[in-house]
């Protein structure tokens, strides 16, 4: 009985090692690789994995290391994934170990790759049931059959790879007219909740969307409210994303008030074109207010208020560099001032975090509020610099010249007045010559701040944000 559920396949998939190509595959007996030659292969126990990660800056392998120290290094095409399966199963087999055997026979010492069972062919379009001889019973282990009958039973409901069309905000829709038929049960209770028709727009669920995903608003029955965000695009990294972040933020004693607090569903919902596959959903805060577009316009003719605001969202960037957060792509989407004129930040998907430090960054922000430089290596909490210099710069311009709005917005809810080919060709820019003409001394000092930072790296730090509060 042990010996089937060792031979349960998770994931495999085409790789190489050293040269030499062949399956990679993981099973609850461990890792193997079979040489598509025959010959020798290597297998290591489930137990013995310490850790896996993603190596090397040009040419990427994924590194798995065991519990000897001992390195090997396989090329395959889904780095983010094994890496992701791996952590996973790591994770549950020690969690079960550390409870089910004493902490000092946790994992054996002696590392000797065993030799492969016959070789067979695993391919990537097929791994579950490709005719691959099972990874050998693993010498050394005396735990054996319980805990790998239990890490089998939960790696089984770790969501499926999907690798298929992700749902439009057409098919979220119509999962919300069904809503509770829809819900994942691994979400738990579920029973109070309805989903509210967007009152500007009654045939409608969906409350807002963006580039990435739908907005829904979620009664409790009790006179209480909270959003759903369903993701319209597919990302590989986005469970690893999201539970790191979540994590960040609830180990935060005062987290940034800017931000409001969220809980991940890696398998949220499913909609009626693909049958089966739970998608991702992220549950929050539902925030009463409007985004900064929208209330610029609403505002326009409040000089005090603009200023105001302009220098309350410089105010929660700071809070978030002080720790150690960037949002990534603040823009006047993303920036909802709610119905006490408090800032909020929402769309944390482009967020850094420390834990990311080293990454690439997995999205580049809207282009009207990033540094034209910016590239996915542009990467910390200095990230959010020089889209608050362009919001503060609108905000405090349209508070001395609110005529600007409708001659340089006009009506564009992807940009406030200044765009990409205004950072790209300062010199050719009709706004930024506007702009420039200026004689309030704060509103030119954040111009030039500006058009000198165009010049820098996008994560200059020649200058902070506190100094452009005025
Ligand atoms: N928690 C929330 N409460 C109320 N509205 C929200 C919330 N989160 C997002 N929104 C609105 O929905 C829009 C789209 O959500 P967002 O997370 O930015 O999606 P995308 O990643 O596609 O840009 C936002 O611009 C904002 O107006
Ligand atoms: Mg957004």
């Amino acid at each position: 009985m042990a010996q089937n559920e060792r031979s349960t396949i998770f994931k495999g998939t085409s790789a190489s090692l050293e040269g030499q190509k062949g399956s990679l595959i993981l099973s609850a007996g461990g890792v193997s690789f079979i040489p598509d030659e025959g010959g020798r292969g290597v297998q290591i126990p489930l137990e013995r994995i310490y850790a896996a990660s993603i190596e090397g800056r040009i040419l990427k392998k994924l590194c798995i290391v065991d519990s000897s120290g001992k390195r090997t290094l396989f090329s395959v095409p889904d780095l983010d994934q094994w890496k992701n399966v791996l952590e996973m199963a790591v994770h549950i087999y020690d969690a079960l170990s550390t409870k089910a055997q004493p902490a000092a026979q946790k994992k054996p010492q002696v590392a000797t790759p065993s030799a492969p069972p016959a070789a067979g062919t695993a391919t990537a379009s097929n791994p579950v049931t490709s005719p691959v001889a099972p990874p050998p019973p693993v010498t050394g282990s005396t735990r054996g059959s319980g805990i790998a009958q239990t890490v089998t039973k939960i790696i089984q409901k770790v969501p499926p790879v999907y690798n298929g069309q992700w749902p439009s905000g057409q098919d979220y829709e119509q999962s919300f007219q069904t809503l509770k038929l829809n819900l994942s049960p691994s979400i738990g209770k579920t029973d109070g909740w309805e989903a509210v028709r967007n009152p500007k727009n009654p045939s409608w669920y969906v409350h807002a969307s963006g580039n990435y995903g739908s907005i829904y608003k979620i009664s409790t029955g009790d006179g209480k409210f909270f959003a759903l965000k369903c993701f319209t695009k597919k990302s590989l990294s986005i469970n690893q994303r999201y539970s790191s972040i979540s994590s960040y933020l609830n180990s935060l004693p005062n987290g940034p008030e800017c931000l409001t607090h969220f809980v991940y569903y890696p398998e949220g919902i499913k909609t009626r074109k693909v049958n089966g596959v739970y998608f991702p959903m992220l549950k929050m805060e539902w925030i009463d207010g409007t985004t900064l577009n929208q209330f610029i316009s609403a505002h326009i003719n409040e000089p005090r208020l603009l200023k105001t605001t302009g220098n309350r969202i410089v105010e929660a960037a700071i809070a978030l560099q002080a720790a150690g957060i960037a949002h990534g792509d603040l823009s006047g989407d993303n920036i909802i001032i709610d119905g006490r004129g408090k800032i909020r930040f929402v769309d944390y998907d482009g967020m850094f975090i420390p834990v990311f430090r080293g990454e690439k960054a997995t999205e580049l922000g809207h282009a009207d509020f990033q540094h034209p430089k910016r590239n996915s290596q542009t990467y910390s909490e200095k990230l959010d610099a020089f889209s608050v210099l362009v919001i503060q710069l609108a905000m405090q311009a349209l508070a001395v010249k609110p005529e600007l709005w409708k001659k340089f917005n006009a009506d564009d809810p992807d940009c406030l007045i200044l765009r990409k080919p205004d950072y790209l060709k300062p010199s050719e820019s009709a706004v930024v010559t506007e702009l420039r003409k200026t004689r309030s001394r704060n509103l030119k000092k954040i111009i030039d701040l500006l058009l000198d930072y165009l010049s820098k790296d996008p994560l200059w730090d020649g200058f902070s944000l506190d100094q452009i509060i005025i």
